[in-house]
């Protein structure tokens, strides 16, 4: 039974002491988050697995945050991820060979203008490619502000792998999306109606699943009921949905927004389920629903479970860790370019 389960997981956390970190990211189910050592989104999960001592880091989230905790944790320390199938479909929409043949593509029409920038949420080969061309990762929390830093750098971007939170933070910064530009890695080509040399920012033609799902359909009849709803998404949205919601940011910014919420007010919240569901159970004083009335699970995320949760630790205790996730060393030193460029700004 789970209440079984969780007596095991806890005796086995009480046992490895600070020789296990587990932290959790916002969108893990409840009942992962209840054993969390720390909860957070990817910048303050990539921050926290740099800085831990701890011999074992059992990783709860997806594979890109175990990569990352890997490159960012030293040689000595272990990252696992309790299930490998906990990926994430919107790192898998842009691979490192797709990434080199657009960037040579990208190279003839452009020349040397521009310097690539990647969402963390993709693969330890697409960071180490923004590393090795002078680029850097970026997260949902510190986009606008890596964006700044690469105009200064080169007169042109190219955003992997997610069209909507670039176009979502080009846009916010003035650049208008007849600037932009939507690279097709399937047909290899711009897409554009302009003259190219006004391109500014090339947006890897990807997204996430859960957020494409939240619609100005869903927005419109918030805004038509009698109450007063705010409207709070993630800038993996869409752009209409974006600029439609009164709010948008990482899912930290979304916490805090809903923390100092007054009471007695009224938020409809375009992100992972699981956040939403435990938004509204931690906030009683205001309401939380989703703006999706059919809600919308990772499930990726929600791979992580109490079984796996304690097969992992079983086996760490038992001195056989399973699913260690260890990125190449020559990837790696290149990511971490990438990841320090971002780190060193954050
Ligand atoms: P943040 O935690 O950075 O807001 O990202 C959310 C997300 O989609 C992770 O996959
Ligand atoms: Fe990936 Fe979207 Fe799930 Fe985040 S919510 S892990 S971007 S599929």
């Amino acid at each position: 039974t789970d209440s079984e389960l969780r007596a095991r997981i806890q005796s086995i956390k009480e046992r490895l002491g600070e020789r296990l970190y587990l932290p959790g990211h916002h969108y893990q189910r409840d009942e992962v988050i209840d054993f969390a050592d720390d909860t957070g989104d990817s910048l303050q999960l990539a921050q926290l697995s740099a800085s831990t001592k701890a011999e074992y880091i059992v990783f709860c989230g997806v594979h890109f945050m175990a990569e990352t905790a890997d490159m960012l944790s030293s040689n000595e320390q272990t990252v696992i991820l309790p299930d490998l199938k906990a990926g994430c479909s919107m790192a898998d929409m842009a691979d490192i060979h797709q990434t080199e043949r657009a960037w040579s593509k990208l190279g003839v029409l452009f020349g040397d203008s521009i310097l690539p920038l990647t969402y963390v949420n993709s693969t330890a080969e697409i960071k180490a490619f923004c590393g090795r061309h002078g680029g850097a990762t970026v997260t949902s929390s510190n986009a606008e502000k890596m964006l700044k830093w690469a105009f200064g750098e080169k007169e042109r971007i190219l955003f992997l792998p997610d069209q909507h939170l670039g176009r979502n933070t080009a846009f916010k910064m003035g650049i208008p999306l007849e600037q932009m530009a939507v690279w097709n890695p399937h047909t290899e080509k711009l897409e554009t109606n302009e003259p190219i040399e006004h391109i500014k920012v090339i947006l890897w033609k990807g997204h996430c699943s859960v957020h494409e799902k939240f619609t100005t359909e869903q927005i419109q009849e918030f805004r038509e009921k009698e109450d007063k709803w705010n409207i709070i998404v993630h800038p993996e949205c869409t752009h209409d949905v974006v600029e439609a919601s009164d709010y948008s940011g990482s899912t930290t910014f979304i916490i805090d927004t809903l923390k100092k919420a007054q009471k007695g007010t009224k938020w409809a919240v375009g992100t992972e389920m699981n956040l939403v569901n435990r938004l509204s159970a931690l906030f009683p004083e205001i309401e939380v629903v989703s703006l999706n009335p059919n809600m919308c699970p990772c499930l990726t995320m929600n791979r992580i479970d109490l079984p796996h949760l304690l097969w992992s630790l079983e086996n760490v205790e038992g001195g056989t860790p399973q699913n260690v996730i260890k990125v190449d060393e020559k990837v790696s030193a290149s990511a971490l370019l990438a990841l320090n460029r971002m780190l060193e700004r954050a």
